[in-house]
Formats: C-alpha cells, structure tokens, sequence
C-alpha cells in the first residue's frame, strides 16, 4: 500500500467510523450471532496472494458487524462504561501511525516525556499528592500483578537476587476480599503466593471490608508462623461499585509493614471530581494505586494507570539494563521499560493527552456528573416502585438491582432474573449484565456511556419493567 492508497483507504474507514457512531442507536446492543457464526464465514487458510483493500474493509459489513456488541452504544449498560472517545481514537491511530517504540528514552524521547507530563496530569486531577509517581500500563490486571510483585520483594528484602519465594522460610500472606476483581486473586496466584496464602477478609452489609477482621486475620498469620505481606483495598469492586474503607484500614497495614495496593479501576475516574474523594480518604498511605483510564473516563482501551509511592523500589524490582538498551541519557531521563513488565512499549500516553486536551478537565468532569445524576434518578425510581428492590448502596452509576415478585423465592427467583435479562438482552434495545449478589442472581445496571442521556435512562428503566411482567 502506498501513501496516498493508505489516504484514500484511510479517509473511507475514517468516514465508516464516524457513520458507525452516529448511528449505533440504531443498531441491537447485544451481538446477534451464534457461537461459531463468525468464523465460518472466514476462508481457514491464509489468502495466497494480496487483496484489494477495499475487499477487506467489505467484510467489515458482512463479517465483523454481526459479532459486535456494541459498547459504544447509549443502551449499553453492561459490565462497566469503556469510552472510546473520538479524540482519544485519534491519539491511538497516530501512536500506530507513528509506529515507534519506547525501549529506552531515546529511543523515541516524546514517548517518555508526553507519558510523563500526562500521567502528572492525571494525578493532579484525581487531586493526589505530588508524592505520586506513574506510569501507563496495559490493564488493571498487568498492574496488580506487577504491585504484588512489588510487595513480595519488599517483604522479602528482595528474595529475587537470592533463592526467590521458594527460599523463603515463612509463607507470605495476601489479604484481599471475596469482591474484590479476580485480577487480585490471579496476580496472587502467579505471583507465587498460593491460594493457601490468600485471605479472604470478611465484608459488611454494604460489600466493604471489615477492618477488624482483617487484623484478625494477620495475628492469627503472625501467631501461626506466616509472614503477613500484603492487603489489596477495591475503591469502586466490580460487583456494586463498594469501596474498603482505606483511612481504616491503613494503620493496620503501617503497623504491620504490610503493603497497600488500592484497586480503583473504575471508581478511580470518579475521584476527578473533588465531591467524591471523600470514596478513597487514605489513599496518601497506600504503596501503589490502579486506575482505568480506559473504562468511564474516555481513554480508548487499553490505558491504566499504575501509581506507586516509591519508584526506586519500583525500578529496582522490575529494571533489566542489557548494554544494547544502555544510552549516554540514562540517568537523566526516564526508562520506563524499569517500571513495569514489558520491554517495548506504544505511545500509549497520545490517546490520554488528546483526551485530556480536547475535553477539558471541565468537559470530563461534566460528563462524569451527568453520569451520576442519571444513577440517582434510576435508583429514585426503582425504589419507588412495588416489587423492586436496589440491593447495594449506589455509590456512583452502578446499581444492583432485582425484580422480587413476592410469590416468588430464591431458585425460582433465580429462574425469574435471569429470564428478564435474557429478555432485554435479546431484545437489542438494551444491553445488562447478571451477577451473583450473596448467593442469589440480581441484575447489574451500570451507567456511563459517552452517548447515554436521562432519555436512554428512561427507556431502560420502561424496557426493564416491561421484560420482568411481560412472557414473550
Ligand atoms: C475493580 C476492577 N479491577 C480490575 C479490573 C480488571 O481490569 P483490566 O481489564 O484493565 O485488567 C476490573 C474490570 O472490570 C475492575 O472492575
């Protein structure tokens, strides 16, 4: 392909995604195919020789549409917001434009330098201390992987220069709870721990961990010989947007010498608006803090946030300096190949500094409380209404929602949750996600999608009550 057939070709996708955009309205949210659909449309060998472009972008129509569910639609409300936001797509299509790598600072200095002021950005609008350090990473789950990895060494003043964990006389002790994401319990798991060596710490009534019985739980380690290692706090869990409460539980993991990771992959866009800060008080005294800058807040996937206190440590955990990498710079700048797992690394800090820069701290913050006040309304009217029930509290535009029939109790209920999601789900009109709420199938509703008005609101909550009624 030449310059100017990658113009013309260009120009057309370009065209093709902001027709897609203006019209995902009318599109059904959900994914229509069956298992195996797609792939059966797609020849099992490799073409031999070349294609037109304009033969691949056909099946963009014809084989990739009818797999998508669309995210980006205003009556998706499943799992969490991931706002691709236009200016941020842009910053992605020009990091791959570019095509450059960062190896090393030099080896692309804007790579490291726009990473660098972007990230201090973020930290100053989610109103933390210049006491923070950060870096882009892929996923909130690379970056837990990473803290945990962060902690072990710590705990074990560095284990990794000697025999590793498996030279370890006493078996390190993660702390985390039964809400929080499975990434903490895998990034436990590959780190080394063992499933023996994770606690689950009990929660309360409202999803967040109790600090009581986490210190419980470590005398009872200390007493049995363990060597207690880390907690991993959820600002914001998965299930019902609950948040630990981190100014509590800080003096146990300080009294300890524990380390203190807070997953806030979602809630964290929320803690640009200083309103809601109050949701992560005592985040100052944690070690490393997640943030997804790739669900509400508008990044294009993939972009998180992975903040630590003390980079050195950081640096000396993670850093490889084969001589091929080493430059006469290093010293004075950045290698933020030091900083986390993989070696290269895309300028992924484009799609957030164009974000940042088109929308305005202002733009973003607006949009966020939009977000909010459309949760409120939701949770206004569903307990307002007989035979609905808001089972957790709403602390941001997750609601945990069910339809309780009275006549009708736990399988059967079950039966009766799962059926009206199905309903909606398959209806097109609206996108939801079940979950598991203490045992039981209760219905996710989570709210933030860049198009989402009240309206699309208003229409779920009709859609909802009509699919939970009525038997098609
Ligand atoms: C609280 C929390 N942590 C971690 C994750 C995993 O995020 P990622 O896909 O970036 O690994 C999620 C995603 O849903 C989440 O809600």
């Amino acid at each position: 392909m030449t310059p100017e057939e990658f113009r013309q070709a260009g120009h057309a996708l370009i065209d093709w995604i902001a027709d897609y955009r203006a019209t995902v309205e009318s599109r059904p949210v959900m994914a229509q195919s069956a298992p195996g659909e797609i792939k059966a449309m797609l020849p099992p060998a490799p073409p031999k020789q070349g294609e037109p472009f304009a033969a691949i972008a056909a099946d963009i129509d014809r084989v990739v549409m009818p797999g998508i569910t669309h995210w980006q639609h205003p009556r998706f409300f499943g799992y969490f917001p991931s706002n691709g936001t236009f200016a941020s797509l842009l910053g992605d299509l020009l990091s791959s434009g570019l095509g450059v790598i960062g190896l090393a600072w030099q080896s692309s200095p804007a790579l490291t330098e726009v990473e660098e002021v972007t990230v201090d950005w973020m930290r100053q609008m989610l109103g933390l201390s210049p006491a923070w350090s950060g870096v882009l990473n892929d996923t909130a789950s690379t970056s837990s992987l990473v803290a945990l990895l962060c902690a072990r060494e710590r705990t074990t003043h560095y284990s990794l220069s000697r025999g590793g964990l498996q030279a370890e006389a006493k078996p390190l002790i993660v702390y985390t709870s039964a809400h929080s994401h499975s990434s903490v319990e895998k990034a436990a798991l590959l780190t080394g721990f063992g499933r023996e060596h994770v606690r689950m710490v009990p929660h309360d009534t409202a999803y967040a961990m109790r600090p009581y019985a986490l210190d419980a739980l470590i005398q009872a380690d200390l007493a049995a010989g363990n060597q207690p290692c880390a907690v991993v706090l959820t600002t914001g869990t998965t299930t019902s947007t609950a948040l630990d409460p981190i100014a509590a539980i800080a003096p146990i993991t300080t009294k300890h010498g524990l380390w203190l990771h807070v997953d806030a992959a979602m809630a964290g866009s929320a803690m640009i608006l200083p309103e809601c800060r109050f949701m992560w008080d005592g985040v100052e005294q944690a070690d490393s803090l997640i943030v997804n800058a790739h669900k509400w807040l508008g990044a294009v996937f993939d972009c998180t946030l992975y903040f630590v206190r003390d980079p050195e440590h950081l640096v000396r955990v993670m850093s490889t300096n084969p001589s091929y990498l080493q430059t006469a710079a290093d010293g004075r700048v950045k290698n933020y190949r030091d900083w986390g797992l993989p070696l290269g690394r895309r300028f992924r800090a484009l799609k957030l500094w164009f974000l940042i820069r088109e929308q305005g701290v202002e733009g973003l913050q607006s949009r966020l409380r939009r977000d909010l006040a459309n949760a409120e309304w939701l949770e206004g009217q569903i307990k307002a209404t007989p035979g609905w029930k808001v089972l957790a509290p709403v602390p941001l535009q997750t609601l945990c929602v069910r339809h309780e029939p009275g006549w009708l109790t736990d399988e059967a209920l079950d039966l009766h949750t799962q059926a009206w999601v199905a309903r909606v789900n398959q209806s097109g009109a609206a996108y939801l996600t079940p979950a598991m709420l203490d045992g039981r199938w209760m219905v996710r509703v989570s709210i933030g999608a860049e198009q989402t008005e009240r309206v699309h609101v208003e229409q779920l909550w009709a859609l909802m009550q009509q699919a939970a009624t009525t038997k098609s």
